[in-house]
């Protein structure tokens, strides 16, 4: 399952970002150490040097935000998260189809954290640039993502995953990934649609309602079964 986390970024946030992004120097994601070996063979795009000053404070900007995003938290369950990165595709540049390493070193520094969910976070208008889907494979379909800038898709790491050749203009996103406190996706999947259904009852019922307190400490219970801190 997949989640669109809508409003990560004001527009206004957008703006700024790539006003200092599209400034900045981006050198060959190759030469980057971020994509397991495999992965890198079929990785061509450009990426920041997560270690500069631009990098660190835009994506601590990205985690503040985050941190106070109902959806992501209702979503994720977020135990730990990789510092974000930010990467750009242009002049036909593409990542081929490939899975996320399982297990991320933080660098310079001893955490390590297992990739349950990928997030790619859009810095680019769709209008901006041609090609650039974010091809996602599920068990069924093949799910093509292009989102408004300031927008972030959510996948699980597993997936086979791929960004199509970008053939006009410049696709600049943040990509990370996130550790879940509920490790399982098909228990994250079940507690998102339950949370959902008794926010709807709420609404449709009252706080008070009995049948609206059973369904909530029960979303409880499972979260207290599934969930370690
Ligand atoms: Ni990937």
């Amino acid at each position: 399952m997949t989640a669109i986390i809508e409003k990560v970024l004001s527009k206004d946030e957008v703006r700024e970002f790539r006003a200092m992004l599209d400034k900045a120097t981006w050198p060959d994601a190759k030469a980057v150490a971020t994509a397991g070996s495999l992965a890198r063979l079929v990785k061509n795009n450009q990426q920041l040097d997560e270690a500069s000053p631009l990098a660190v404070d835009l994506g601590n900007r990205i985690l503040r935000n985050l941190g106070r995003n109902d959806q992501f938290t209702a979503y994720a369950h977020p135990q730990r998260l990789y510092p974000p990165r930010f990467n750009r595709y242009t002049d036909g540049g593409s990542y081929g189809f490939h899975s996320d390493s399982a297990l991320l070193h933080v660098a310079n520094s001893s955490v390590v954290i297992r990739s349950d969910m990928s997030a790619t976070l859009f810095l680019s208008e769709p209008d901006e640039y041609e090609g650039g889907e974010l091809e996602i494979e599920t068990a069924s379909e093949v799910e093509a993502v292009k989102l408004a800038a300031g927008d972030m898709i959510l996948y699980p790491s597993g997936a086979l995953h791929r960004v199509l050749p970008v053939t006009r203009g410049a696709r600049v996103a943040s990509f990370f990934w996130v550790q879940s406190m509920v490790r399982d996706a098909g228990e994250r999947s079940l507690l998102y649609e339950l949370d959902q259904c008794v926010q709807q009852a709420t609404i449709a019922m009252g706080a008070g309602n009995p049948t609206v307190q059973q369904l909530a400490a029960i979303y409880h219970n499972l979260l207290r079964r599934w969930a370690d801190t």
